[in-house]
């Protein structure tokens, strides 16, 4: 093999056939669901309005490998399995002795990752005869991909996008407009969630939190109607493995291995899917990498929120989990990594963080776009905004290497391609993008107002 390889491509046959559960390696196990009325342990039947059984049993099986079926394998294969690039250049302008790699999640047909879950969320749902899907969405990422999988599975979606990001991104919302779903802004007079929101700030701008409200009242209210998200659940983790599974594989290929793991956090679902494999291998006895969750200063949920339970949008229609959070009530400063505003963290990320198994940190989105624009004039793939972060963070820590003279290896997740966030890029240019920091007042108040929950 020459010694100037760039990319570890993959057959289609090598597609992984398992996604690999983090679940049955955890030396403590995940805190128990809490239904919302009662705070007692929500069971299958609490979340059966919302999914269909086969992914609710995904959502609490302990098993580790979880088969991934044909058709979703079949649709898999129009873009899987994606590409391990090696950063020669990006090194070389760095001059670092570190080895930085990553992996494109940008090549899908929606241009980031979420399509990995948003193909098996929907197929589970045409198998259990549902013909339409309610979600939200924030940068328009999450949106985008499951109105692809819907097409391809002759489902209806219907997308409630965060009202900033509906006004600033029209082309993410003519994605999903071609791909066949229809889009709210939310949010939205269309249901009750949403009313009582515009009711006391009709210019409210919207968040993820409150997007989820609406989204999952559709599906509450009408039993031919079923939710989907994009993120934040132990399933979507599980099918966002995939990366990772492959990103092994490759690093056979390479004859290398990474010491470093990064991957920019959001609701945690790319972080986990490149992560947590490599996490596995480390609970069954192997060795130890340093794995870096990402995220945006002005919503800081790993490294500034409370670990304690929470509902997951601003109407608590949702079931109590134990994650790192801000509050329910916490409205993130408008950034350009709609992606990454929320208030909560994956429970399974939360817990491997609490345990120590993982660190976290956060940037400014300046900083984050400095690395962006350098990994495009080296690398020449635009990073969406969610991804700079991971960027930043590879880039710092090949700068440490070069400081301590190591040469480490670094993987990072390229979550996702910034094609539809040239706004952004712009706003950067031309320097009016600002390092907007969160109020602290208001997160005191949203976390004083946490559901108090028996220990
Ligand atoms: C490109 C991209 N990266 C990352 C994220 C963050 O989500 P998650 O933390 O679930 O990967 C998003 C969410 O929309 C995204 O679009």
């Amino acid at each position: 093999m020459s010694n100037n390889q760039l990319k570890y491509v993959l057959d289609e046959t090598q597609i992984p056939k398992f996604w690999y559960n983090l679940t049955a390696d955890l030396p403590v196990p995940l805190p128990t669901v809490l239904h919302p009325g009662t705070q007692q342990p929500a069971g299958p039947a609490d979340l059966e309005p919302l999914f269909p059984m086969a992914l609710i049993e995904q959502e609490v099986t302990s098993e580790r490998e979880i088969e991934i079926p044909e058709p979703i394998r079949d649709v898999y294969r129009m873009w899987r399995p994606s590409p391990l690039y090696r950063a020669r250049r990006l090194e070389q302008a760095l001059g670092t002795p570190a080895k930085i790699y990553y992996k494109n999640e940008g090549v899908s047909p929606a241009g980031s990752h979420k399509p990995n879950t948003a193909v098996p969320q929907a197929w589970y749902n045409k198998e259990a005869g549902i013909r339409r899907l309610s979600t939200e969405t924030g940068a328009g990422q999450w949106g985008a991909s499951l109105a692809f999988a819907g097409a391809l599975f002759g489902i209806d979606v219907t997308v409630f996008q965060v009202r900033v990001s509906y006004d600033q991104k029209p082309y993410r919302r003519a994605l999903m407009e071609t791909y066949g779903a229809r889009c709210i802004a939310s949010p939205s007079d269309q249901t009750e969630s949403g009313r009582t929101i515009l009711a006391q700030n009709p210019n409210s701008p919207g968040s993820l939190g409150m997007a989820i409200s609406e989204a999952v009242e559709i599906a509450v209210k009408d039993p031919a109607v079923k939710y989907a998200l994009g993120s934040v659940l132990n399933h979507v983790m599980l099918h966002q493995t995939v990366i990772g599974l492959e990103a092994i594989q490759q690093f056979e290929l390479a004859g290398d291995d990474p010491d470093i793991v990064i991957g920019c956090t959001g609701g945690g679902s790319n972080f986990a899917g490149v992560a947590f494999p490599f996490l596995g291998l480390y609970l069954r006895g192997g060795r130890k990498r340093r794995i870096i969750a990402v995220e945006p200063a002005s919503c800081p949920t790993l490294t500034r929120g409370k670990y304690a339970y929470d509902f997951g949008d601003t109407a608590h229609l949702t079931p109590l989990v134990k994650m790192h959070t801000l509050g329910s009530t916490f409205m993130p400063p408008a950034t350009h990594s709609g992606g990454l505003r929320y208030h909560g963290m994956a429970p399974m990320v939360s817990h491997v963080h609490e345990l120590g198994l993982i660190e976290a940190r956060a940037y400014h989105q300046r900083a984050c776009f400095d690395a962006g624009v350098q990994f495009a004039r080296a690398e020449g793939i635009v990073p969406a905004p969610e991804s700079t972060h991971a960027v930043r963070c590879a880039i710092d820590e090949a700068l440490r290497c070069k400081a301590e003279g190591k040469a480490e290896t670094i993987l990072f997740n390229l979550s996702g391609h910034g094609h539809f966030d040239m706004g952004a890029y712009i706003s950067y240019f031309e320097g009016r993008m600002i390092d907007q920091d969160y109020d602290e007042g208001a997160l005191a108040t949203a976390l004083s107002e946490l559901p108090a929950v028996a220990a």
